[in-house]
């Protein structure tokens, strides 16, 4: 049995690289849905439809579980996945707790997809936290496609991100909460823009306890067993593995 992680595309190999480093006796599917990247400027039919068609190419494999590591597509797709399927479905949310609770009297900026930022279960979320009047949003959609083009260091990527935060007011804030899974291959660039009491804050860490706490772990294989598809096609492992070794290459603790 494995467990499959997916996403709109390279995203979800954030939250996959977390999992490879904490649950090492596991088998991995991983679907990114490049193709048809990015998600986020989608509408939810057209989103509900592409990660029901993932979904059922998933199946097929035999499942123990599926990480939708995608906050776009959990924020509108979730509840169609959980009702169709009995393995364990579980999603991402931009880690809003967190950042909120870790507050004195600053302010949080939540960043996220265009589609994330618009949909009520974000504003339910906030909402929950009694935390509306503490928090902002930033949409940082044109880091998707940076990403899928491993544009990471590129100086459009450094361009984009400084018009995204010229005007923001950093004395105001002790957060920022990464709310999509392809702006963490930005932390370290997002670091050197904005001041060192500003925490970035991401909820991949969060996501895979909850995928251990739903499962029954094995560690019956010695070697990581990873299997990759785009769009429901057998893709080239170097391609997602570029990723990953980036990850390794620019991992930091203190963030
Ligand atoms: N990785 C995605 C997320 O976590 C979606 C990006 C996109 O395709 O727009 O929201």
């Amino acid at each position: 049995m494995h467990i499959a992680f997916f996403d709109s595309g390279v995203g979800g190999l954030t939250v996959l690289h977390e999992a490879i480093q904490c649950m090492p006796g596991e088998r991995f599917i991983y679907f990114g849905d490049s193709r048809n990247a990015p998600y986020g400027t989608k509408s939810r039919e057209q989103i509900t439809g592409l990660v029901l068609q993932a979904c059922a190419f998933l199946e097929e494999k035999k499942l123990k579980a599926l990480v939708i590591a995608c906050n776009t597509a959990t924020s509108v797709a979730i509840q169609a996945v959980r009702d169709r399927y009995d393995f364990p479905v579980i999603g991402m949310e931009p880690a809003v707790k967190p950042a909120v609770e870790g507050s004195s009297d600053k302010r949080v900026l939540v960043c996220a997809t265009d589609l994330t930022l618009k949909e009520d279960k974000l504003d339910k979320l906030v909402q929950g936290l009694h935390a509306e009047d503490q928090v902002d949003y930033l949409s940082l959609q044109g880091l998707v496609l940076l990403a899928e083009h491993f544009e990471m260091n590129a100086p459009e990527t450094d361009a984009y991100l400084r018009d995204r935060f010229s005007g923001i007011a950093w004395d105001a804030y002790h957060a920022i909460v990464l709310g999509c899974t392809h702006f963490i291959y930005f932390r370290e660039h997002i670091r050197r823009l904005i001041p060192p009491h500003v925490r970035i804050i991401n909820g991949n860490k969060g996501t895979i306890s909850n995928l251990i706490s739903r499962i029954n772990q094995e560690s019956s294989f010695e070697k990581k067993e990873i299997q990759y598809f785009i769009s429901g096609q057998k893709a080239d492992t170097g391609h997602f593995e570029k990723y990953l070794d980036y990850l390794n290459n620019t991992q930091t603790q203190q963030l």
